[in-house]
């Protein structure tokens, strides 16, 4: 099928790709020329693993190319809306001004039959506002929300856990027979996940736009749900970490986002819980979700709980302290530092006068750019060398699992480590003579 993706980000650049490798003809389309020039030469503008041989393959075959031009969406059926939603300036709702931009420049080249697929996360109304100007060329307008994980966005977009259609209702509240068609051509889109029997859920515009949040609000709130704990767990003397092993084997909680540590970032989980905020206000709902300020709320006083253990661990004063913070990226496998608890907590201590050395496999660059007042190493070891203290604030393998305590004791006559990710085995280190500090563990 000819698709077109108007968005080249995190998103839209790995849906381009990812259509193009399950056999489609695809034309990716942004305003950044670079980006654009980039991504026409098989260069991933980010770090994501797989997407470079996607995109050489893509490009390579034919099927796949990119552009500024807007014109080349007319030869497409279905168009994918991929834009960003950030935070807006003034205050928490999502700023629209790229999925409106997107829309409009898309509405002269929709013919009569052509699928318009929103799949960029927006409040929940946002689609049956945008309805009336795509119906009004014969298009289609459905939502299909996207559910990608960053450092697993590939595999997530060919192989999802679910597909989602919000598609438009008869006045029954089913599917309308345009909604059916709509969703059948969505199943060719996606055939390859079709036939492997992933699920797909057909539902109005309300619910596809409300799933994608309210996914979103459920991890971040599982996350904050371990830190509140890890907060009674320091009071107490108790251990968070074997806490959440001995609930998550209740297969009705379960393990997984139950890691406490500095909490969660990133482009997605803190924006969109705040706009879901600010959405259910404007609804006359806002106590529906009036958690999700607790929940935010939660989650950035764990960054202040880390900075403060790095003060406590040296002695009450960071000042000119050598203090080395192992991470820069929201989380691993990404070189995405939008809203970075690990950033952050590297900012702060500087703040109090450390001498902060920060060191992260693939963030340095990002990280530079955003706050070139910090010392970015881009050796691990180097950058531990000489260090009084060492945290990690990003669980990448490389400090996880590949820097034994032996090791880092070769470095550095600093024998204070703080895990921000309780993701070290702290009697590894303490045996080695480490002081080791953990988030909500002794
Ligand atoms: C998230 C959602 O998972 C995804 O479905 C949605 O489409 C976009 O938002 P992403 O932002 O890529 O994806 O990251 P995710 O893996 O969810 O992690 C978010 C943050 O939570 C990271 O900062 C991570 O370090 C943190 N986290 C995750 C924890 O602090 N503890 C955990 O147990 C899990």
């Amino acid at each position: 099928m000819k698709l077109s993706v108007i968005g080249c980000g995190y998103l839209g650049a790995v849906h381009a790709a990812a259509m193009a490798s399950i056999g489609h003809d695809v034309v990716g389309i942004d305003v950044d020329q670079r980006k654009v020039e980039a991504l026409a030469k098989g260069i991933a503008p980010f770090f994501e693993p797989g997407l470079p041989e996607l995109l050489t393959g893509g490009v390579a075959s034919g099927r796949l190319r990119f552009t500024t031009d807007m014109t080349a969406a007319a030869d497409a059926v279905v168009h994918f809306i991929g834009v960003g939603t950030p935070q807006s300036k003034d205050g928490y709702a999502a700023d629209l001004t790229y999925v409106n931009a997107a829309v409009d420049g898309l509405l002269p080249y929709l013919k009569p039959g052509d699928i318009v697929a929103g799949k960029s996360t927006v409040p929940v109304g946002t689609a049956a506002e945008l309805a009336p100007r795509v119906t009004a060329t014969g298009a289609t307008l459905v939502w299909n929300p996207e559910f990608l994980r960053e450092g697993w966005a590939v595999q997530d977009t060919i192989s999802p856990d679910r597909l989602v259609a919000g598609v438009p209702s008869a006045p029954t509240g089913e599917p309308s027979a345009e909604g059916e068609r709509a969703a059948d051509v969505l199943r060719e889109v996606y055939h390859p996940a079709v036939a492997a029997d992933t699920p797909f859920i057909i539902t109005d515009y309300a619910t596809a736009e409300l799933v994608k949040v309210a996914a979103n609000a459920f991890l971040a709130t599982k996350i904050s749900f371990i830190n509140a704990m890890a907060e009674i767990a320091e009071v107490t003397g108790a251990d968070v970490t074997q806490l959440a092993d001995a609930i998550g084997h209740d297969a009705r909680i379960g393990r997984r986002f139950l890691g406490a540590g500095i909490g969660f970032g990133g482009g997605c989980l803190p924006k969109d819980i705040r706009a879901f905020s600010a959405r259910a206000e404007e609804l006359g709902r806002g106590e529906s979700v009036s958690f999700l300020r607790e929940v935010d709320a939660i989650n950035l006083r764990r960054r202040d709980r880390a900075v403060q253990l790095v003060v406590e661990a040296l002695g009450g004063a960071v000042h000119e302290k050598v203090v080395t913070v192992l991470g820069a990226a929201f989380k691993p496998h990404s070189d995405d530092i939008r809203d970075s608890p690990a950033l952050d907590v590297a900012v702060r201590l500087r703040g109090l006068g450390a001498d902060v050395v920060v060191t992260d496999p693939q963030a340095i660059p990002n990280a530079r750019l955003k706050h070139p007042q910090l010392t970015y190493v881009e050796d691990r070891d180097e950058a531990i060398a000489g260090a009084d203290a060492i945290v990690v604030v990003t669980e990448w393998d490389e400090y996880r699992r590949q820097l034994s305590p032996q090791h880092a004791s070769t470095l550095t006559a600093g024998r204070i480590v703080v895990d921000g990710r309780n993701c070290l085995d702290a009697a590894a280190w303490r045996a080695e003579g480490w002081t080791y500090f953990g988030m909500g563990r002794p």
